[in-house]
């Protein structure tokens, strides 16, 4: 059987021969071609279709950047800077979910036949080994102090792991869209970390872009005997990630203390990048905003991922009737930023 490392570490192509170091005009065009893809398949594209199969694989291999993110020699920061960003409690959640998630893709992508979502689902698991390399040296670079990594064990029931993967991503990078936007235009970050995790956020948006296509086909091609025991599992799954998220923000009340594996780390880290006050309404307000240009480059019959929007939007919702509107004004002046 292939070691899952063999997965994660090896592209299902290989860009050995690309020019290194790559032109800029190269490295421009890659990431104009990883933000913008429309199938070149005529009418609908029906989930479960031959068709759309093909366009979510085309669309994840042509919009694959080879260039971005990549480790680069981090900048020194002044001691201001510096503190700020080691101090953010979000490195280690943030390594080991990458590790975890290259992980996992990779176990699935193993087990799958089809070779269009294989060759997507490999992809993914190396893009996902890549953000851990890139945020590993940064660490490093930094001297970020890190909690021992936990071991990464190959999960016993794929399926369930890869849909537990799949259903965070979704909805952590919906809020992480907002988050890395107050961190840009609050100057947070230094503009050189902006500019290497401005393609991680995007990759993770092609990422959740393939998964909730993959979802949508897998569910079509099920045998329909199959599908209450798949149900089932989605809403166990659910409740796993509520209860973990939920799980984790009761710790931090009892104890008193800040949890260092934080899950609801895209939220609760936003408060510390900016210094301007950001009501909850203003915060919804922009992920919503942010998750919808980020998608806007994509070819619009691929699905999309609707929960976390949807959630987003009934918070919005609900603020309205308790009075409490987004500040138009200040995230309009977040994003034009
Ligand atoms: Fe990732
Ligand atoms: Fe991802």
């Amino acid at each position: 059987m292939t070691a899952l490392a063999d997965i994660y570490t090896r592209l299902p192509d290989s860009i050995d021969d690309l020019p290194s170091p790559p032109s800029a005009e190269a490295v421009e065009q890659a990431d104009y071609r990883a933000r913008h893809w429309s199938s070149s398949i005529p009418g609908p594209l029906r989930p479960g279709s031959p068709e759309h199969k093909r366009a979510m694989a085309d669309m994840f291999r042509e919009t694959f950047n080879p260039y971005r993110p990549s480790v680069i020699d981090w900048p020194k920061l002044e001691p201001d800077a510096l503190k700020r960003v080691t101090s953010l409690p979000i490195w280690d959640i943030a390594v080991q979910t990458e590790g975890k998630a290259r992980l996992r893709m990779a176990a699935y992508a193993r087990m799958i036949d089809d070779p269009d979502i294989k060759d997507a689902i490999s992809r993914n698991a190396w893009e996902e080994n890549r953000h851990k390399e890139v945020l590993t040296r940064l660490v490093e670079a930094y001297g970020i102090e890190m909690a021992p990594e936990p071991p990464y064990i190959e999960p016993t029931d794929v399926e369930w792991a890869y849909l537990v993967t799949g259903f965070s991503e979704c909805v952590d990078s919906f809020f992480a869209f907002g988050m890395f936007r107050v961190a840009q235009t609050s100057g947070f970050f230094p503009a050189e970390l902006i500019e290497t995790f401005e393609p991680v956020m995007q990759e993770e948006c092609r990422h959740i872009l393939l998964f909730a296509n993959w979802l949508a086909w897998y569910r079509a091609v099920m045998p329909a005997w199959k599908r209450p025991w798949f149900e089932m599992k989605v809403l166990a799954v659910w409740g796993f990630l509520i209860y973990e998220r939920l799980g984790l923000v009761r710790s931090v009340d009892a104890d008193g203390e800040e949890h260092a594996q934080d899950n609801n780390f895209t939220v609760t880290g936003t408060k510390d990048m900016t210094s301007q006050d950001i009501t909850l309404a203003d915060f919804m307000q922009l992920c919503l905003t942010e998750n919808a240009r980020r998608f806007s480059g994509y070819d619009p019959r691929l699905l999309r991922p609707r929960l976390a929007p949807n959630i987003a939007r009934t918070i919005l919702f609900v603020l309205r009737l308790l009075g409490r509107k987004p500040h138009e004004l200040k995230a309009g002046a977040a994003v034009a930023a």
